[in-house]
């Protein structure tokens, strides 16, 4: 069994997961932050998303997000399958070798996104995705916080299953995102999505000032 992770004790990976709803602007922010924190702290960065950051986990990202209309338990399931092994095979691995690690969405999309309406409990949903992920946290959780209509209006036309969901509902899952950032400053950090895609990531790379982990060493130089 892998060890969990512990807060503040762990070394010598750095684990940044980016959530948001639809739109707001997780994937082109987290690449964007990926680029700076490799030239910054000198480290192997990976950069992944979920569902479908492995190859068993684009299979599953294709069920859950593209096939027929499923029971909750089994859609939460399917989540969770993905992140147990995205996390066993993947972050892990990368982490324990030093590695910084990036993904675009992790274990509060599930809670938020069941907040907006699904039939689970946000708890239960939560302790499913501890369990598949031998309680891994990340180190820091960027929320991107922007109104519905700036994010509606940067969402492509053809939407996919989980996009074609209403109004309320998105709210429903913003409401859910500020209430956990609220709940736990110590991961998390709220960015104002709205602006430019510049705008954005100079907010998140000043937020991440003081917390990112130190450089790392030459190859070669002792401890
Ligand atoms: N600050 C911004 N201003 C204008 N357009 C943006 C901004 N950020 C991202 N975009 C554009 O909006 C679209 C959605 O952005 P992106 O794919 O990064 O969002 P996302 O949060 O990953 O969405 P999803 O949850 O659907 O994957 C893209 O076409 C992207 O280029
Ligand atoms: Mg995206």
């Amino acid at each position: 069994m892998a060890a969990v992770r512990v807060w503040g004790v762990t070394e010598p990976g750095y684990f940044v997961s980016f959530e948001g709803g639809d739109g707001s602007g997780k994937t082109t922010q987290a690449r964007l932050l990926g680029d700076w924190l490799g030239q910054t702290l000198g480290r192997d960065v990976v950069v992944t998303r979920e569902p479908g950051g492995t190859f068993l986990g684009l299979e599953l990202r294709r069920l859950v997000l593209h096939s027929e209309d499923m029971d909750p338990r089994t859609e939460a399931l399917l989540y969770a399958a993905d992140r147990a092994h995205h996390v066993a095979s993947l972050i892990r691995p990368a982490l324990d070798r030093g590695a910084v690690v990036i993904t675009d969405r992790y274990l509060d999309s599930s809670v938020a996104y069941q907040a907006g309406g699904r039939e689970l409990g946000e708890d239960e949903v939560e302790r499913l995705s501890l369990w598949a992920t031998h309680g891994l946290p990340p180190d820091v959780t960027i929320l991107l916080d922007v109104d519905l209509a700036t994010s509606a209006a940067r969402m492509p036309a053809d939407l996919d299953r989980l996009e074609r969901v209403d109004e309320s509902f998105r709210q429903r899952t913003r409401d859910a995102y500020l209430r956990r950032a609220a709940a736990d400053p110590g991961r998390w950090v709220v960015i104002d999505a709205a602006g430019t895609i510049d705008d954005v990531q100079a907010r998140i790379r000043a937020a991440l000032t003081g917390r990112l982990p130190a450089p790392a060493r030459p190859e070669g130089e002792r401890p």
